[in-house]
């Protein structure tokens, strides 16, 4: 398996490298490309960790060289938030960045599965999708906005707030990566109940963890090392997926066929192709149906936004 790294020597790309450099299967070799000029070093340092996974650097301009042959590409180049920003006001720095390095990816590693961590990613993955549309070499099911930190945040906090073994927490996480349109689907989660202000104060919780480490930090950045996690888990399903391992499954923002959005947050089973088959969201409670369908606007747009962005 080759992983490339886009934005590698960034919060996220270090943290992530550092996971897959010491945890993705021997053999495995680990590609890192970032505009910044110490990415070779980065490279270097982490090479020095007893590992059967061969890692290169790569900077400048062109991250052709660090696509070569990659199985998987993630991407985290971009800028990222600070206190009193949304999401939504990276997308004038970051929608070129993930255009632009798309463009490369459509030509250098079509075949890749590529998760987009670039925030606001309701509309980056938008853009991705223009654009190997464009290219004429889009698969739907080789496309995935990375939702997972939405899902390790709720598993935490609902382990922390029931007292329960965090092991045996498992939630589906729907909709979108931004404010409201983030729905855990709390009702489905086997073994607790909630109240419903229980409800109510967790999904915010949930919908603004990002923003309470935007603040924690204080105008150094957003969330990085969990974020590393949640690429890393989603990457190595996608690889467990790759070489065949059955019932893989995470939530991810895919082109599903959704009927509530062309770009949705749900259930996959993964496989050697990317997504094998799309899996139901399940029954939802009255609160959680009311917060599907008053989010759909402001996803739509977000989605409009990258197409539009594309054309
Ligand atoms: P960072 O600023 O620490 O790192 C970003 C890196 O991207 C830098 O090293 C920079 O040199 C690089 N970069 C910029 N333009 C580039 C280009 N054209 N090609 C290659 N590399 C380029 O930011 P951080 O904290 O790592 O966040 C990265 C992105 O991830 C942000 O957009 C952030 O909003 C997003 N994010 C997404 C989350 C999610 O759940 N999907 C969670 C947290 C952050």
């Amino acid at each position: 398996m080759k992983v490339a790294v886009l934005g590698a020597a960034g919060g996220i790309g270090q943290a992530l490298a550092l996971l897959l450099k010491t945890q993705l299967p021997a053999g495995s070799d680990l590609s890192l490309y970032d505009i910044a000029p110490v990415t070779p070093g980065v490279a270097v340092d982490l090479s020095h960790i007893p590992t059967a996974v061969k890692v290169k650097g790569f900077a400048g301009e062109d991250p052709s060289p660090a696509l070569e042959g990659a199985d998987v590409v993630l991407i985290s180049a971009g800028v990222a938030r600070k206190p009193g920003m949304d999401r939504s006001d990276l997308f004038n720095i970051n929608a070129g960045i993930v255009r632009n390095l798309i463009e490369k990816v459509a030509v250098v590693c079509p075949t890749a599965l590529i998760g987009v961590i670039t925030n606001p990613v309701n509309t980056t993955v938008a853009i991705a999708a223009e654009v190997l549309k464009k290219a004429g070499v889009y698969d739907k099911n080789r496309l995935f906005g990375v939702t997972t930190l939405d899902v390790i945040r709720s598993e935490t906090f609902i382990s922390e707030l029931k007292g329960i073994d965090i092991a045996d927490v498992k939630i589906k996480v729907i909709g979108g990566h931004s404010g409201v349109t983030i729905l855990p689907l709390l009702s489905q989660v086997k073994g607790v109940s909630f109240t419903d202000e229980e409800v109510a104060a967790l999904t915010k919780r949930i919908q603004n963890a990002g923003t309470e480490v935007v603040d924690a930090k204080a105008g150094g950045g957003s969330a990085t090392l969990s974020m590393g996690q949640a690429a890393f888990r989603f990457c190595m399903s996608l690889i467990r997926g790759l070489q065949g391992e059955a019932n893989v499954v995470e939530c991810a923002y895919v082109d599903g066929g959704s009927e509530f959005a062309p770009l949705f947050a749900q259930p996959i089973l993964l496989g050697k192709n990317g997504i094998e088959q799309l899996l139901p969201c399940g029954e939802l409670s009255e609160f959680e149906i009311k917060a599907r369908d008053s989010m759909l606007d402001t996803l739509k747009a977000d989605i409009q936004l990258g197409v539009d962005f594309v054309k």
